[in-house]
């Protein structure tokens, strides 16, 4: 149980964290992976990603916990958007990438239409509105997304948004150019809005997973996993696939086997849940 281990998981990271040389350092500077702000999102992880993964990479893509959907934009601009698959299990994120991908001229004006209204009553109204279906759904997230309180959308185990909004700045203008640039490159991205489960039986494929952090408590996303039925789901992939699983916690929470090669990350601002200058996490795979 991940709750009852709670305070063993946090002493073994804090000795497995201050013994850390970090081989990679992410800094905060901007990047073209990015359509939303989303907490763990891994924008800022190109190099690495440049680093680990094989230029010669004949096999299909999965992108199992896509969220904000940085590694699906990374794996399009570098192997081609008909070699990907996206996938995340929240409706509401999943409608705005396939409306990116579809419709982003009249996601654009839809958005524009909000930005033109935009105070703090109106963005109260928009939390209101439906967000997972249709073209006017991805606009109402869009929105939000992009004047939630600091960046961080959030949602409650009912998978209603709930993040206030950013206090004091003005709404941001989201350009035409930027989101057909987008949209052009994840033209043939296959979008899917499953349980990570339902991926066990792939083969002979690459498996990014990115998963809610086990020993995170902020409840960011719609849901917690079972740390158990993970491990079994690695165990299921990892010896007919190429995978690779960022995490936070300690490495030894997943059990793996020989095969696997873990490098550890300084996030020089905190890109996940708390703010904070650095935080570390690491990032495994077995290839
Ligand atoms: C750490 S975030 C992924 C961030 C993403 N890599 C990015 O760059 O934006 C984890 C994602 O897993 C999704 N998720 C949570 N439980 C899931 C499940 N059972 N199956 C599939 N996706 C899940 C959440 O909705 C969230 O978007």
């Amino acid at each position: 149980m991940i709750n009852s281990d709670a305070r063993s998981f946090d002493e073994m990271n804090k000795d497995w964290v201050s013994g850390q040389q970090s081989e990679f350092v992410v800094t905060n500077k901007r990047t073209n992976l990015k359509i939303i702000p989303y907490i763990g999102c891994k924008a800022g992880f190109n190099e690495i990603f440049d680093n680990i993964i094989p230029a010669n990479l004949p096999c299909h893509i999965y992108d199992v916990f896509g969220g904000g959907g940085a590694f699906s934009l990374y794996a399009c601009n570098r192997f081609g958007s008909h070699r990907v698959t996206y996938n995340d299990n929240n409706p509401i994120v999943v409608n705005l990438i396939r409306h990116v991908q579809t419709f982003p001229t009249r996601l654009w004006e839809l958005y524009n239409e909000h930005y033109i209204k935009s105070s703090t009553e109106y963005y109260y109204q928009v939390r209101n509105l439906c967000l997972e279906n249709g073209v006017e759904g991805a606009a109402n997230f869009l929105y939000l997304a992009k004047n939630a309180f600091s960046g961080k959308i959030r949602f409650n185990s009912t998978n209603k948004f709930n993040s206030p909004i950013r206090k004091g700045s003005t709404c941001p203008k989201v350009y035409l150019d930027s989101l057909l640039n987008l949209s052009k490159n994840i033209q043939d991205l296959t979008i899917m809005n499953e349980d990570y489960r339902e991926f066990a039986c792939v083969d002979n494929s690459f498996l990014y997973l990115d998963p809610p952090y086990f020993n995170n408590t902020n409840g960011h996303y719609n849901g917690v996993l079972d740390l158990g039925e993970f491990n079994q789901f690695l165990r299921a992939i990892e010896s007919k696939n190429k995978v690779v699983l960022s995490e936070q916690n300690h490495p030894d929470l997943f059990e793996f086997p020989e095969s696997y090669t873990v490098r550890s990350i300084t996030l020089m601002r905190s890109l996940q849940y708390i703010t904070q200058n650095k935080s570390q996490e690491m990032i495994a795979f077995n290839y």
